[in-house]
């Protein structure tokens, strides 16, 4: 097989990210976070992203040049990020991306954002080597972040059902909305996270939405209500440090115990082996500690993506570009498309 080497671009949200994927593995990744521009408004404010994002690309390409030796016209691919995501913080890569495959007359590969995710755990975050192999299908993976909770079923490369999604707020809404009722800055679920790990969980009982329900879907937003009225009914409560730390403990379990159980039940029934999780939330490390933990009492194999490709990130893009590149699985004829701000995952299912 020729030796490929990819650039990778991703801008979905929030974060400016390239990434560099040979044949032997990721050369480098390097991310430029804006959650100091966003901290002050409460969540992410889409013009300043794209305006974060136009400003940061080129240099942070350069920086990639710089610190690898690597030349563009060594590339052999670009793939970018095209969906879903914010419409203007994605053209802003996906339009540079274009436009330096159609300079140096090379492929130009879309990638779905939360399927990038969905492979993210495959990169050993030790030597960057991409470590799925064929008989890890059928898989189970959690995508948890700001903006999505999915459990998707990944029966094979594009061969994909959602089999669990939020019907309201994602997880890590929650975590940021309670975060800030307690006047924590965005993103807050770090400080709940903080908190939550010298708290009690059992302090106080807040409700399990759809923990009981059939089915695989999430609701967080009643749960953030919930919240606020114990607040509003026990305005001394959080006077106290200690109170504050059983506060968080608790929120927290009732978000992780809902995305735990409805995990471990979907992968029960569709006899997954393995369950693969990636999203900023699953850097919380009760999370992380609780789906590990039943993970192993079903004897089901548990792979979080590390924490460096858990949130956005251009390696997961180009370790994917790549893969399906090996795989001979990219349409790479016409780089004049436009982003897809909303674009669904089992729409990439193959016919076939
Ligand atoms: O994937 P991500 O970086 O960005 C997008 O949403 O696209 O995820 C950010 C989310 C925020 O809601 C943030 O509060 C949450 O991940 N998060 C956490 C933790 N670290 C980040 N939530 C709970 N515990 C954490 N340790
Ligand atoms: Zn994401």
């Amino acid at each position: 097989m020729k030796s490929e080497l990819v650039l990778a671009i991703e801008s979905s949200c929030d974060d400016t990210s390239v990434a560099l994927f040979s044949s032997e593995g990721l050369i480098k990744h390097l991310v430029s976070s804006q959650t100091t521009i966003h901290e002050e408004y409460g969540g992410v404010v889409p013009e300043l992203a794209t305006r974060e994002h136009l400003q940061n690309l080129v240099p942070l390409t350069r920086e990639l040049w710089k610190q690898t030796g690597v030349h563009p016209s060594d590339l052999t691919a670009i793939a970018a990020t095209r969906g879903p995501g914010l419409p203007n913080a994605l053209r802003t890569g996906y339009h540079y991306g274009q436009g330096l495959s159609l300079q140096l007359a090379i492929p130009f590969i879309d990638i779905h954002h939360h399927e990038a995710h969905l492979y993210s755990s495959f990169i050993n975050p030790s030597d960057g080597t991409w470590a799925l192999k064929n008989t890890h299908f059928p898989f189970l993976s959690l995508i948890v972040s700001g903006g999505h909770t999915l459990i998707v079923l990944v029966k094979g490369l594009n061969h994909y059902e959602i089999i669990g999604k939020t019907i309201d707020d994602a997880a890590g809404e929650c975590f940021d909305k309670v975060a800030k009722l307690m006047g924590f800055p965005y993103p807050g679920g770090p400080h709940i996270d903080r908190l939550a790990s010298k708290g009690n969980q059992k302090a106080i009982r807040f409700p399990r939405p759809m923990l009981r329900e059939p089915h695989f879907n999430f609701s967080f937003s009643g749960l953030k209500t919930s919240v606020r009225y114990f607040i509003r009914d026990n305005p001394d409560y959080l006077d106290d440090e200690s109170r504050r730390q059983d506060f968080c403990a608790s929120v927290q379990e009732a978000i992780i115990e809902v995305l735990v159980a409805k995990c471990i039940k979907a992968a029960l029934k569709h006899r997954c082996k393995l369950v693969s999780a990636s999203g900023g939330v699953i850097a919380n490390q009760g999370l992380r500690n609780k789906l590990n933990e039943h993970c192993l009492n079903h004897h089901m194999q548990f792979i979080p993506a590390s924490i460096q490709f858990s949130t956005d990130n251009a390696a997961m893009v180009a370790a994917l570009a790549h893969y399906k590149m090996s795989k001979g699985m990219v349409e790479t004829r016409n780089p004049y498309h436009d982003v897809k701000p909303v674009w669904s995952l089992e729409s990439l299912n193959s016919t076939n």
